[in-house]
């Protein structure tokens, strides 16, 4: 009999259902687009039961692309766009609110009134979670819904709502209301939960006014869960679980220490796993949960730009310069190498690591009359690569050592070009394995390893083979000529925010 496990990832503009077999290939494949709303200045939202009803979806037509029967699945494992918060009503399945976007900066304010009113809370979140108080996190955005939904409050504190990520809901969803779960790697994004001591972190609740009943129960990101109830018509094990950006580097097989990884999804995403002992950065990284297996918790050291593929995809469905986002390599390719000092900086949600500045908005800088659209394109392909050597720099200072090579996958490590200039501009080789869906293939892993289907990660590991090196080829002098442009198109969009 055939056997397959399903990787549910759930990513911040798509839902994509993804089938695999004992080699760890992919069989079937299906993704869909959902809905974004932008409500307000800094704001984003989506459709809790539209996320719901596109995995249905996309599960349903990835097994019928490849005529893959309900009996063949063995076991279904979850990744999620971290930190969006979904707090719904436990009776009706009905959301309280849309979900709260972790690039929604509604919060932000709130976040800056924290940290004046208590100036020593920052240091005990920063200790117990890993995190920055940040509107980013989920923390203030439950209590957002929990202070301006009508009478969400009162039902919170009466026992009546859960919050969850977005793989709470869907495993909710999933288990037909029975299973209220998540696991640590999405625990830790939410800047209530003690890295440290594995659970919801009292003092913390207490500080943002949570009521503890509406949180989901913690546990490993390998591991039963439960059991299908919907969808399918035998008990199916959820039995993985964990956030993308964990999942991805799971998928690399980052399992030792100081391996790293830059996955190119709506963010950019750089994680490097520190071992099984957390520490803190002193440049503006998070540490974080990466995932709990056979009793062992594992952590990253990770930085996040906050826009990466999002701003090909602005270049596609905002500015209409590119059909298709693959298309950005070929008019950037038709620019001279230098991009006549044309800089682009992605703040469209402000600001990540190592910046934080959650007011910033995107900027172009160095225009000329002369400026083609291709000069525009190709500036937003590198300032992945920039946003990329600024996060490179900053790991290189807490771990003490540069990386040697860094794994990329995702949708946009496919363009060449961009792969070339970040291996140039970070002065490291970057890495890029054949399968670059990665993070559903963390995620299959995880329930994977959890139900028996493969044996240990040794086993995993053998089944990654990597499809191209680019090694850097560019002259030291040209390389830091070009990063003191962006670090100045940086200042500027900086001072411009903070005026
Ligand atoms: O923290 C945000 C991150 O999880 C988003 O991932 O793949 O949707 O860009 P992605």
């Amino acid at each position: 009999m055939k056997e397959y496990i399903l990787s549910i990832d759930q990513g911040t503009t798509s839902i994509r259902a993804i089938f695999f077999n004992h080699d760890g290939d992919i069989v079937s494949v299906f993704a869909k687009e959902f809905s974004q709303f932008y409500p307000a200045s800094g704001w984003v939202e989506q459709d809790p039961l539209e996320m719901w009803s596109v995995t249905i979806e996309v599960i349903e037509k990835a097994m019928k692309k490849s005529n893959i029967k309900e009996e063949e699945i063995i076991a279904i494992g979850i990744t999620n766009q971290r930190e969006t918060t979904i707090v719904w009503d436990k009776n009706t399945g009905e959301p309280v609110y849309n979900a709260i976007v972790w690039q929604d900066r509604r919060t932000a304010e709130y976040c800056d009134q924290l940290k004046a009113d208590n100036p020593e809370i920052e240091a005990v979140v920063r200790n117990k979670t890993g995190l920055m108080i940040d509107s980013y996190f989920s923390g203030t955005k439950i209590k957002w819904i929990l202070d301006n939904v009508e009478g969400a409050r009162e039902k919170a504190e009466n026992g009546s709502l859960l919050f969850g990520n977005v793989d709470a809901w869907i495993m909710w969803n999933l288990t037909g209301g029975k299973v209220h779960a998540t696991d640590y790697s999405n625990a830790s994004r939410t800047l209530i939960f003690n890295i440290n001591e594995l659970k919801w972190d009292e003092e913390l609740l207490k500080v943002l006014n949570i009521p503890a009943s509406i949180l989901p129960k913690v546990q490993e990101s390998s591991g039963i869960f439960g059991t299908t109830a919907k969808i399918f018509n035998r008990e199916i094990p959820i039995a993985g679980d964990a956030g993308d950006q964990q999942a991805a580097t799971f998928g690399q097989c980052c399992f030792e220490k100081g391996m790293a990884k830059f996955t190119y999804g709506t963010a950019g995403v750089m994680t490097v796993n520190i071992g099984d002992k957390p520490f803190l950065s002193n440049n503006g990284l998070t540490t974080t949960i990466g995932w709990g297996l056979n009793g062992k918790v594992e952590y990253l050291l990770e930085a996040v730009a906050f826009s990466a593929g999002s701003a090909i995809q602005w270049l596609r469905d905002e500015m209409d310069m590119l059909d298709e986002s693959p298309d950005s390599e070929y008019f950037a390719m038709k620019t001279k190498d230098s991009n006549c000092g044309v800089y682009f900086v992605p703040a469209f949600t402000g600001l990540c690591a190592p910046y934080w500045n959650s007011y910033a908005r995107a900027s172009i800088v160095g225009i000329e009359r002369g400026t083609t659209k291709n000069n525009i394109i190709r500036a937003v392909l590198e300032s992945l690569g920039y946003q990329t050597r600024d996060m490179f720099d900053a790991f290189s200072q807490d771990l003490g050592e540069r990386l040697s090579i860094l794994k990329v996958d995702g949708g946009a490590c496919n363009n060449n070009l961009l792969m070339q200039f970040t291996a140039d501009i970070t002065n490291v080789d970057i890495e890029r394995p054949d399968n670059t869906e990665t993070t559903a293939a963390g995620a299959a892993y995880l329930a994977g390893l959890a139900v028996g289907f493969w044996k240990d990660q040794a086993e995993i590991v053998n089944k990654r083979t990597v499809d191209r090196v680019f090694e850097p080829k560019m002259d030291e002098a040209v390389r830091e000529d070009l990063y003191k442009g962006w670090k100045r198109a940086i200042r500027s969009t900086l001072e411009w925010a903070n005026d």
